[in-house]
């Protein structure tokens, strides 16, 4: 799409609380539908940078990381503390399809 989103994958094809990984620009991304609303969040969890918050379960408006139960908001990707979180990616949904912006973090060397 000309304004930077990227075609991710259909409503159709999320399950209700359960995320799928996917690539994007080389950054590797979580999508959950829950209560029917999109959300996308990098997959990298910053505790041990695991790439598993996809397979997270959801809690209280948040992804539960399945290693070490670390808790990100899906609208925000902050943690309830307030400390550290994911990167959250906005999204908008046309005719059934998924489309992020997902964009690779500038590396500053
Ligand atoms: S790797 Fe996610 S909480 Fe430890």
């Amino acid at each position: 799409m000309e304004d930077g989103y990227t075609k991710i994958c259909t409503v159709s094809e999320l399950n209700e609380n359960l995320g799928k990984r996917f690539l994007v620009n080389d950054v590797d991304i979580a999508v959950f539908k829950v209560n029917g609303e999109v959300f996308v969040l990098n997959n990298t969890c910053p505790h041990q940078h695991t790439t598993i918050i996809y397979d997270g379960f959801i809690e209280d408006g948040c992804v539960v990381c399945p290693a070490h139960g670390w808790m990100f908001n899906l609208k925000t990707g902050k943690q309830p503390t307030g400390a550290r979180g994911l990167d959250s990616y906005p999204v908008k949904i046309i005719n059934d399809e998924v489309f992020a912006l997902v964009k690779a973090k500038e590396l500053k060397w």
